[in-house]
């Protein structure tokens, strides 16, 4: 390490805090609504395309900044390119992660509220209709709402107060195999169910007729949001990396789990939806009717459900600490603040920010922007706006700007040679598609698309 920071201990370290970041509620919750307004098949093909052909060379091209500085965001992108925009950078980045943990811990509120409902019982034994008034009961309710994501929020910064090897390291080791077992046993459960076929067709069979250009842009934010890029999570993740591992295997290992973790939350909600009568573009939503529903019907629902739940809070919880983690680092390192400090400081910024999003289903609920109330559009902004623009700049920038012989050298180092074949592949995804991309996209925010 070039400078006296904490590294993870471990290589499976970095790769399990990395995979505790990128899976979350992102996978379980976001990616099956999305997939449910957008049409199923379809979607899924392009969201996986765009992991391949964007998700993973942005990946890299964060991991290539973090690894090869073992800095922050500000200070490594100022050692890249001297003299060039990191301020304005990192300030979008900032603000992208600021954005993201407001929403996102809304919805860590919701999981803590289901929690409580299964763990006092009051999710057995009701019927599809009623799952769905359940959750719209909770939203309207301002107290319970707030008061979820508050308390989730002092969670998490109290782990955050503990620094990055403890709080991070020891958490996600434990609890993702775990979350990903259950979720291969809900799915054998759905798999048994009466219209698992029309679930499964719904997921698999790929229909580009009422696809839009809209849902390319869908899919392309739920890549980003999913592998948690664009905002510089894991160029501060990476800047923990060791030297000699390969970059290309870890970011494979880490979409291809991540991938994986989404497509078995469709397979476990999309037979469940066809079966029991629920609508597959019901929105955020969907996941809170529909699970409940499926735990009702097997056998020791009650423990699986409290089970489920905790998990699906602790691998969220991996999640906000990175995104935490962010402003957090760049308080510490580039502005002299004390750990408690910077904590009090973006802690303070985000809860307020949170509990705006969280009166959005009630009290709020009449203020709107571009036909979205504000968690709607804080949901949108964070991933189709903050995650792409940034994650796409940050391919440009490793592709055209950085020093070509140090990013070939940060994508060799420690590579087999099937991974050394793939380095012109990603050079190639990160100097033309990206750009490509970019130009796309914003001709679809003007109307031109
Ligand atoms: N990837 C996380 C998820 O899928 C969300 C996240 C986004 C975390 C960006 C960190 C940074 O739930």
């Amino acid at each position: 390490m070039t400078n006296k920071r904490a590294g993870f201990a471990t290589r499976m370290g970095a790769i399990a805090a990395s995979v505790g970041s990128a899976v979350g509620l992102g996978n379980i919750w976001r990616f099956p609504y999305e997939a449910g307004q957008n049409g199923g098949g379809a979607f899924i093909l392009v969201y996986i395309l765009c992991v391949l052909a964007l998700g993973i060379p942005v990946m890299l091209s964060e991991f290539v900044i973090g690894r090869s500085t073992h800095k922050s965001m500000l200070g490594a992108l100022r050692q890249l390119n001297p003299g060039g925009k990191a301020r304005w950078f990192t300030a979008v980045c900032i603000i992208g992660s600021v954005v993201t943990l407001s929403f996102y811990s809304v919805v860590c509120g919701w999981v803590c509220e289901y929690l409580y409902l299964a763990l006092s019982g009051q999710l057995s034994g009701h019927t599809a209709e009623q799952y769905g008034e359940i959750f719209s009961s909770f939203t309207a309710s301002p107290w319970r709402c707030v008061g979820w994501t508050v308390l989730f929020l002092i969670v998490n910064y109290a782990v955050m107060l503990r620094g990055v090897q403890r709080g991070i390291e020891r958490l996600s080791r434990v609890l993702m195999p775990l979350l990903f077992v259950l979720l291969v046993v809900f799915c054998i459960n759905s798999l048994l169910m009466p219209k698992c076929r029309e679930g499964l067709a719904f997921m698999f069979s790929v229909d580009f007729s009422h696809f839009t250009f809209r849902g390319a842009v869908d899919a392309l934010g739920q890549a980003f949001m999913s592998l948690s890029l664009g905002i510089a999570c894991l160029i501060t993740y990476s800047s923990y990396f060791n030297d000699n591992t390969s970059l290309i295997h870890d970011a494979g290992v880490i979409a291809l789990l991540d991938t994986l973790v989404a497509l078995l939350a469709g397979v476990v909600i999309f037979p469940a939806v066809f079966s029991y009568g629920f609508q597959p573009e019901a929105g955020p939503k969907l996941v809170f009717e529909v699970l409940p529903a499926i735990f009702q019907q097997m056998p020791g629902g009650a423990v699986w459900c409290v089970l489920f739940f905790v998990l699906l809070l602790f691998a969220s919880l991996t999640s906000t600490i990175s995104l935490s983690e962010i402003s957090l680092t760049h308080l510490i390192e580039e502005h002299s603040m004390s750990r408690r400090g910077a904590t009090l400081c973006s802690g303070t910024v985000v809860t307020v920010l949170a509990v705006v999003c969280a009166l959005s289903f009630n009290v709020l609920g009449d203020v709107k922007a571009f036909g979205m109330n504000i968690f709607d559009l804080l949901n949108y902004a964070s991933s189709n706006f903050f995650m792409l623009l940034g994650g796409i700049f940050t391919a440009v920038f490793v592709g055209w700007f950085a020093n070509r012989a140090l990013v070939r050298e940060q994508l060799t180092i420690g590579a087999s040679p099937l991974a050394r074949a793939l380095v012109p592949c990603v050079l190639f995804c990160m100097r033309y598609v990206a750009p490509v991309a970019i130009v796309l996209i914003f001709l679809h925010y003007v109307g031109l698309i």
